[in-house]
């Protein structure tokens, strides 16, 4: 039976979160900073760096999912609610708030990312990692600006379609090392171009970046030796590099942050 998007969704990651906890995710408190670096990895180390200082500041992490990136914000002394369609993810989002002695700073609620509860004009930012990709643009954009302060900021890290010559090169590399792929969604589809210029068109731009590009193999590192590789800097470096400077590269990028102002 097919079920509406947000019911395949909620269906999809509660199963997801269930099995995640009783393996990767089993230590609610975060000591160990590769843990938080599955989600807070780069794009994020690299937002934290230009964003400024997020004391008090009202930070919506939308699609919060287990709340790593929720827990990065509140380490951050910004004033989270976190919300997903997930209540398994909610539940151990809140678990995990506790656990670290955030429960404060951190108030997670299950709802849908379409019909924020919340008056219009509340949060100085939203966030989110890896959530717009699996709604629909024209719904989401909109409802962002809703809840967003005049002058408030969005930052969001996604996916983005790779050029072909990518995807060749990384399916045998799955192949040759026996990768376990990821799971997807049936709705997720990694952002076009389209999308991002529609993303791009809403607000004033501060920073666009790609990422994953020569970085794309320490992930692939992490995956082959369970974690256990070490990671290389200067992949991140050349990436950012050629990001800027030499544009017919950016098609060869797997993911993007965008951070922008609203208009
Ligand atoms: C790829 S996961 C990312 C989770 C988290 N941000 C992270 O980085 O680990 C996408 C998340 O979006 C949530 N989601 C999907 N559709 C949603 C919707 N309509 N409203 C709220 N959350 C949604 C899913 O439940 C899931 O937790």
């Amino acid at each position: 039976m097919n079920l509406p998007p947000e019911d395949s969704e909620k269906e999809f990651f509660n199963r997801s979160y269930e099995g995640g906890l009783n393996e990767a995710y089993e230590d609610l408190v975060i000591d160990n900073p590769r843990e938080l670096s599955d989600v807070v990895d780069e794009p994020w180390t690299y937002f934290f760096s230009i964003i400024g200082n997020l004391k008090g500041k009202k930070v919506l992490d939308l699609g919060c999912g287990i709340g790593l990136l929720s827990i990065a914000l509140a380490i951050n002394e910004a004033q989270v609610t976190a919300i997903d369609i997930s209540e398994i993810g909610i539940s151990i989002t809140n678990k995990r708030a506790k656990a670290n002695n955030f429960q404060d700073r951190i108030l997670a609620k299950c709802m849908s990312a379409y019909n924020i509860q919340c008056q219009d004009g509340y949060f100085d930012l939203v966030v989110g990692n890896g959530i717009l990709h699996h709604l629909e643009m024209e719904e989401i954009i909109p409802e962002i600006k809703r809840v967003l302060k005049p002058n408030g900021y969005l930052c969001f890290v996604e996916p983005v379609i790779p050029n072909r010559f990518n995807r060749t090169i990384k399916n045998m590399l799955v192949k040759l090392f026996k990768i376990k792929k990821q799971d997807l969604t049936e709705d997720e589809e990694p952002l076009s171009k389209e999308e991002v210029n529609y993303i791009k068109s809403n607000f004033k731009i501060i920073s666009c970046q790609g990422f994953y590009f020569l970085s794309k193999i320490n992930q692939l590192l992490d995956k082959i030796f369970e974690n256990k590789s070490k990671h290389f800097p200067i992949f991140s470096l050349i990436d950012r590099f050629c990001y800027k400077h030499i544009k017919f590269t950016r098609s060869f990028f797997w993911g993007i942050s965008i951070l922008g102002r609203k208009k």
